[in-house]
């Protein structure tokens, strides 16, 4: 039995999903994978918590549900830094969830470093430090002797990274084709059978999955930064979101997709990159009309989906329907998990 020593940063949605699979999938784990999770450490914007001999997810879970935060857990300490936490207790893996900062990537970048210097894996459900800074996280990592994984910062469980990073061994990638983002999936899906944007977007509020501010979901820089990940991650060209075209759908209309319903084609926000004969990719967020046979366009409602066109390994599909945070936690597991049986 290995005992794997976790410092949770963030315990928001995806946190707190993650405590809820510690509480509920630990015993498995063991069994499973000879693996002892223990939460050692975590941190919120009211400070952290550290403790050797291991945190309870069930008592940090109800703490942040009755709308504390972990400094309020015995032990705690108020006002001190997610970095800070680092150097309070010995812990194996920084798990990343604080939030996504586009501009400059912070907390969770210089997080991130300070867990390479300490000899720390990192498994992060923030994007912000891969779009911004890969190659120098994996440099980062490779001279730590550490892991870095981020299977959740793309759609959460759907295995994007995973299938093109692991499965696609020896393979061109021509094109990779994907509908990234749920929350305008589920938007265009209820415009398709009348409804109008306001009553759509105010809907995916409601269920809870769009953000407050769902700017970055509407205007496609959601699905374009995942793009970004995967264009450095899995084709080894190392895009900059700058280079990205990005069309949101902000100005889609019902019309517009009731026109292309009558023409037997459903208008999905695609993300593409599409590799041109020098070996570079052109990367692009746009909505497009795609014909009713094609694999993403079955893609409904709160589903998202990846297609991989390959050289060697034939055209291939993957589509998830995952609603709420647990499952972007789970694949936070999966890394962690897979972190060790790789390294046996
Ligand atoms: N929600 C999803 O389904 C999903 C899916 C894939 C990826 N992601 C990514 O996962 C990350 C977390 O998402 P979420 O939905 O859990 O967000 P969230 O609910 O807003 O939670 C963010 C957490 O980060 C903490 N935090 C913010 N600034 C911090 C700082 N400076 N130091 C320490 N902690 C800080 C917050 O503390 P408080 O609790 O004190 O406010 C909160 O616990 C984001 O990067 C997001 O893009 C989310």
């Amino acid at each position: 039995m290995v005992t794997v020593r976790l410092a949770l940063a963030g315990v928001g949605n995806v946190g707190r999903g993650f405590l809820e699979l510690l509480r509920d999938k630990s015993a498995l784990v063991r069994d499973s994978y000879g693996l002892d999770l223990q939460m050692v450490a975590a941190a919120d914007r009211s400070g952290v918590v550290a403790e050797a001999a291991g945190l309870d997810p069930v008592e940090l879970l109800a703490l942040k549900q009755s709308g504390q935060g972990v400094a309020a857990y015995p032990g705690g300490q108020a006002g001190l830094s997610a970095q800070e936490m680092l150097g309070l207790v010995e812990a194996d893996v920084l798990l990343e969830a604080t939030l996504t900062d586009l501009k400059t990537g912070q907390p969770g970048l210089d997080l991130m470093r300070a867990a390479f210097e300490r000899g720390l894996h990192v498994v992060s459900a923030n994007k912000g430090p891969i779009v911004l800074a890969y190659r120098d996280l994996l440099a980062r990592a490779g001279t730590a002797g550490r892991d870095l994984r981020f299977s959740a910062a793309v759609c959460g469980a759907l295995p994007t990274v995973n299938i093109g990073q692991r499965d696609l061994v020896a393979c061109r990638i021509e094109k990779i084709e994907g509908i990234f983002n749920s929350t305008t999936n589920y938007i265009l899906g209820a415009m398709t059978t009348g409804a109008e944007f306001e009553t759509a977007l105010t809907e995916a509020q409601r269920v809870g999955v769009a953000e407050a501010d769902p700017s970055l979901d509407i205007e496609g820089w959601d699905t374009a930064n995942k793009l970004v990940i995967l264009a450095n991650s899995v084709l080894g060209y190392p895009a900059q979101l700058d280079e990205v075209e990005v069309i949101g759908i902000q100005a889609i209309t019902p019309g517009a997709l009731q026109a292309a319903s009558a023409a037997n084609r459903v208008i999905k926000l695609l993300a593409l990159a599409l590799r041109r004969p020098d070996g570079t990719y052109r990367l692009r967020v746009a909505p497009t009309p795609l014909p009713l046979d094609h694999p993403l366009a079955r893609t409904r409602g709160w589903e998202m989906g990846i297609v991989y066109t390959t050289d060697i390994m034939g055209v291939q599909t993957a589509s998830v329907d995952e609603r709420g945070p647990v499952p972007t936690g789970a694949a936070m597991l999966r890394d962690v998990i897979s972190i060790y049986r790789q390294r046996g």
